[in-house]
């Protein structure tokens, strides 16, 4: 069973990126965001974990990004010039594409501007949904064949973990069956560019890939995982699917409310977290009514939530797994099912922090983790997503089933309320029926 990385896995040898270079961000409030993040950080005028005697505290222990984020529509049909201009060797370039991204021509500018920069790209367009190790050996082996020194992973989180693993795999010589945890960093990484097709997994800026193998998840963990370049490139989900866009809309969320609640939180994935939550929660009704522009902003926002990662996730993703299993969901139906109660489940966090995020997310001194909690769980029903298990023909047995399974197989030692059986039966048996205000009295309690 896949685990999220534990602090002490984090501490691997960070040979991946280190420059950090914004090249164009298409929203206009982003370079004031960013701008505000160097001040906070200059003059610790933000503090998520507030000493109590006014000193900030700024510990970062790590924190991974990108070296190069390029974001405006149209983008991916400018990364071959780019490349060149970079210095990426000429020679075979492997696009590992989404089968629908590719049938629907979304990576046909990008292979153009290869071949027009002198590349040759080598199209593998058998990612199909999640991976599992089958699909995985079939794009190794053509890679190898093809002497490829150059990935580019195009398409949802599915098709952006083949490209980080393959990419792996050929540069290091390494067998895709010993890819598992966290793997040691390879001598000389090849290039890797990924260009995300939906809004929610943020992969293009993370550590992690998952492949299933034998049904059972697997998550890999390297930093060099988070690529040399990261394409934000609104035209590719501005015909994204609405119930696509509502599901990997509400992984973002997730992505961004429960890396805030960690305890591994810092300053800088706080300011990526608060972010991400606000532009999701503004931008998703507008993006599901077809509005292209904050379809792009909702990809901007997925990102962000991916950076914010660099703090992990806590309860509502090991929620959303079990759940998934449980009930066959794609993973955001799972996240946008659990993350109102997992709110309910840390309302005992450490209060002003738990006040903070209220108020600035939802940008109102007043309201707190409760509102935040409601508000996240009319945005779910609103976009047509399922708000209780019933619909399922989930049983009364089944809440002690899931709470025993989110404890055995994917405990959070970064969750700031211990997870305990007793109370996430309590917990899961009011999201059964859809209970928020019921469990957020249950769990209102000193645990
Ligand atoms: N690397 C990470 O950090 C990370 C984090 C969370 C999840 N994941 C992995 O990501 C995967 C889920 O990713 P996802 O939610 O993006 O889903 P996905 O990649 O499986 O894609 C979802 C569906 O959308 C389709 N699709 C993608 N782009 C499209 C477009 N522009 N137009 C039309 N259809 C399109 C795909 O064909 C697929 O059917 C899982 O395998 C999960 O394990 C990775
Ligand atoms: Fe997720």
């Amino acid at each position: 069973m896949p685990k999220q990385p534990l602090p002490g896995d984090r501490k691997t040898d960070d040979a991946g990126p280190h420059h950090h270079e914004v090249v164009l961000l298409h929203l206009p409030h982003s370079l004031l965001f960013l701008m505000r993040n160097i001040y906070h950080l200059r003059c610790g005028s933000h503090n998520p974990n507030p000493s109590g005697n006014g000193v900030p505290m700024i510990a970062i222990d790590e924190f991974l990004f990108p070296r190069r984020l390029v974001a405006a529509p149209g983008a991916a049909s400018r990364l071959g010039r780019l490349m060149l201009g970079d210095q990426v060797p000429l020679g075979a370039v492997m696009v590992i594409a989404d089968s629908i991204v590719h049938e629907l021509g979304l990576d046909r500018g990008l292979v153009t501007d290869l071949e027009d920069n002198g590349y040759q790209p080598l199209v593998f367009a058998e990612i199909t949904g999640e991976p599992d190790d089958l699909v995985l050996k079939r794009a190794v082996a053509a890679a190898r064949s093809a002497g490829a020194v150059a990935f580019i992973g195009i398409g949802g989180g599915s098709a952006l973990d083949v490209a980080k693993l393959v990419a792996h795999a050929v540069g290091g010589d390494v067998e895709p069956d010993e890819l598992r945890g966290p793997v040691a960093p390879i001598a000389d990484f090849p290039f890797l560019a990924l260009v995300p097709t939906t809004v929610g997994t943020g992969a293009e800026a993370t550590r992690v890939a998952m492949f299933a193998v034998g049904g059972a998840k697997r998550a890999v963990l390297s930093p060099q995982f988070v690529p040399a370049v990261a394409v934000l490139d609104a035209d590719l989900v501005a015909g994204l699917p609405a119930p696509v866009v509502a599901a990997t809309a509400l992984d973002a969320l997730s992505h961004a409310l429960e890396s805030a609640m960690s305890t591994t939180s810092n300053d800088l994935t706080w300011q990526f977290s608060v972010q991400a939550a606000r532009t999701v929660l503004d931008r998703l009704p507008p993006a599901l009514a077809g509005d292209a522009e904050a379809r792009g902003d909702l990809l901007y926002a997925s990102f962000l939530a991916g950076v914010a990662l660099n703090a992990g996730v806590v309860l509502g993703h090991s929620m959303s797994y079990v759940l998934a299993a449980r009930h066959g969901l794609a993973h955001g139906v799972g996240c946008s099912l659990a993350l109102p109660y997992c709110l309910a489940y840390n309302q005992t966090m450490d209060a002003p922090r738990a006040a903070r995020l209220a108020a600035e997310v939802l940008q109102d001194e007043a309201s707190g983790l409760l509102d935040l909690a409601t508000r996240v769980a009319r945005l779910s029903a609103d976009a047509g997503l399922p708000t209780d298990l019933l619909g399922f023909g989930s049983g009364t047995e089944e809440p002690a089933q899931l709470a025993a399974r989110v404890v055995s197989d994917y405990p959070r030692p970064t969750n700031p309320v211990p997870l305990e059986t007793g109370r996430l039966t309590t917990l899961i048996t009011h999201l059964r029926s859809g209970d928020l205000a019921g469990a957020w009295t249950a769990m209102g309690a000193t645990p």
